[in-house]
């Protein structure tokens, strides 16, 4: 259902890769909400996805830039400003990517190169982006900016490796810099902490399977998908939410609130009773137990 609430609004979006991508659904709802915008991504992603389509389907352009270079960052801010003929309203950074994690280095045993990459990537381009944003004065006032984040940043989860520390920096960011920007050109500037999705970065996580269920049964209205992250999304960029600036939003139906729950509860009493007759097996099977 549409309600026009991004009617006239112009903006950017980063991270469209394919149909799973929470930007992908993002930009979907963006088109349907009356907003016109130019997406983007790196330039080895256009190949490896099919951004063209969506671009098509929301009668725009693909820009590539590499978020972590800030002279593709200048002139995809100057094309993409000079293409919608004004300044943006909104811009969404949905952008994560480890190679610690792609490659299977753990936590106690990171490569240092890829530890940088790693922030690089998924967070210091978040400060790129709006740098080179300020510098070119390339956002309206009361404009709305948005990245995406995880609960690791807060609290520790098996598997996610160094995209946790990456989550916590991007956080800092949007707080840091919305200050500036708020002060000086009232715009708002927040993290949206998604439930786990699986999407092509999602799903490379470590029992990245074993998490969403894990999640799934944590949270008492279930995880939030990317369709549903993308109506969230669309409410921050709206005139709804003017005054909200400088948060990190729980979008987890519930998740980071919870210690345990029924659901998982019952899974691990499972898992035990499993366990014991296993080990009451084993015991028998001792000779001399
Ligand atoms: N999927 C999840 O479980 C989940 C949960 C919480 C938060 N997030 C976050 O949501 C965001 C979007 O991820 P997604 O789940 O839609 O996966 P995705 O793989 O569809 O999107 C990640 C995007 O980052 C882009 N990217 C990587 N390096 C880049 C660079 N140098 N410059 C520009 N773009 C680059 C990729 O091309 C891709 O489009 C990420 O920040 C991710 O960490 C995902």
């Amino acid at each position: 259902m549409s309600y026009q609430l991004l009617k006239g609004k112009k903006g950017l979006i980063f991270g469209a890769l394919n149909e799973q991508s929470i930007a992908w659904k993002t930009a979907e709802r963006a088109y349907e909400e009356g907003a016109s915008f130019v997406l983007t991504n790196t330039p080895v992603s256009l190949r490896m996805g099919n951004i063209g389509e969506l671009a098509q389907k929301c009668n725009t352009v693909v820009i590539p830039a590499d978020a972590t270079k800030v002279s593709d960052l200048e002139n995809l801010v100057t094309e993409g400003t000079s293409y919608l003929g004004g300044n943006f309203d909104f811009v969404l950074h949905s952008i994560g990517m480890s190679p610690n994690v792609r490659k299977g280095r753990t936590y106690d045993d990171l490569d240092y190169a890829y530890l940088m990459q790693t922030l690089d990537v998924s967070a210091i381009s978040f400060h790129k982006v709006l740098q080179v944003c300020r510098k070119l004065d390339a956002i309206n006032e009361w404009g709305s900016v948005v990245a995406l984040s995880y609960v690791a940043a807060q609290r520790t989860l098996y598997g996610y490796n160094d995209m946790a520390d990456a989550k916590a920096m991007l956080e800092s960011i949007a707080r840091s810099f919305g200050y500036i920007y708020g002060r000086e050109k009232r715009i708002r500037i927040n993290t949206i902490s998604q439930s786990p999705t699986l999407t092509t970065a999602g799903g490379g996580i470590f029992g990245f399977q074993n998490l969403l269920d894990f999640a799934d049964r944590m949270s008492p209205l279930g995880n939030a998908s990317a369709e549903e992250c993308a109506d969230y999304i669309i409410t921050l960029f709206s005139d709804l939410t003017r005054k909200v600036t400088m948060q990190n939003l729980f979008h987890d139906g519930g998740y980071s609130s919870m210690g345990m729950s029924l659901r998982a509860m019952q899974i691990y009493n499972e898992g035990l009773e499993y366990q014991d007759v296993r080990t009451d097996r084993s015991k028998k099977r001792t000779p001399g137990a």
